[in-house]
């Protein structure tokens, strides 16, 4: 975990252009995320978002929940720092800097998301407890959604994956910068589960209309409901 506080400390400047360049359609994922969320407009929705980086997710569901209270938190400091200058027209933001491991709610959520930070969770089993841990603070109703990188059924189908998110890379980055440092970082950092395995534990914890909402290839949305 230090690895990856210390990687998103040093990337938090730059990290909204780089986003755009690495993770294929970033922009129509984040939309689909906050689309998935079913509440009305006016309500004033309790929502956090695990891992918030830069805010950008955080600042969508205002715009469209503008009652909402949001808590951001994420493991870098320097990232809350730039979601609170992303989002500082807004005082009724939290932020909170916390491993998301130990992070303690105080109280039920309505929308509990995350997007492109579990996968850093290293073993299924971390992985299952932090879905448990959101199902148990979900208020009724409530619903969590994961925009994130997983793996595909099996090898084959994984393949075609990484093929496809070169593919994407290399629209903005060089091929050499592609293989020496992104990829390397992937293999290092990154620890996405299989999206498959990751639908049957959401319902096995007994999230309701458990749904993957957008995929392509390696990036997915997915989540669902408490009652
Ligand atoms: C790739 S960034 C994604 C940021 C943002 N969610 C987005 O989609 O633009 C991953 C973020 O997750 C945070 N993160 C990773 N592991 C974390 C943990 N265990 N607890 C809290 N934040 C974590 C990192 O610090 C980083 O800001």
């Amino acid at each position: 975990m230090d690895k990856v506080k210390k990687h998103f400390e040093e990337e938090a400047e730059e990290f909204d252009q780089i986003i755009l360049r690495l993770i294929p359609f970033y922009a129509e994922m984040i939309d689909a995320l906050v689309l998935a969320i079913p509440f009305e407009k006016i309500r004033p929705i309790k929502v956090i978002d695990m891992g918030c980086g830069t805010g950008t997710i955080a600042k969508k569901i205002k715009e469209k929940f503008p009652n909402s209270k949001i808590t951001c938190l994420d493991l870098a400091e320097n990232m809350i720092e730039m979601a609170k200058i992303k989002m500082q027209e807004y005082d009724d933001i939290s932020y909170i800097v916390n491993d998301f491991c130990n992070f303690k709610f105080d109280g039920e959520c309505d929308v509990i998301i995350s997007s492109l930070a579990l996968h850093h969770l290293v073993a299924d089993k971390d992985k299952k407890s932090f879905y448990r841990k959101a199902f148990d603070n979900l208020s009724d109703g409530g619903v969590f959604y994961n925009a994130d990188v997983v793996l595909g059924s099996n090898a084959y189908l994984e393949t075609i994956n990484m093929l496809k998110w070169k593919e994407f890379m290399s629209k903005n980055v060089s091929l050499e910068e592609i293989e020496n440092k992104w990829i390397p970082k992937y293999y290092e950092e990154d620890r996405p589960a299989r999206l498959i395995d990751q639908i049957k534990w959401l319902e096995e914890i007994g999230f309701v209309a458990v749904d993957v909402i957008w995929k392509y290839y390696k990036g997915a949305v997915y989540g669902g409901s408490k009652k």
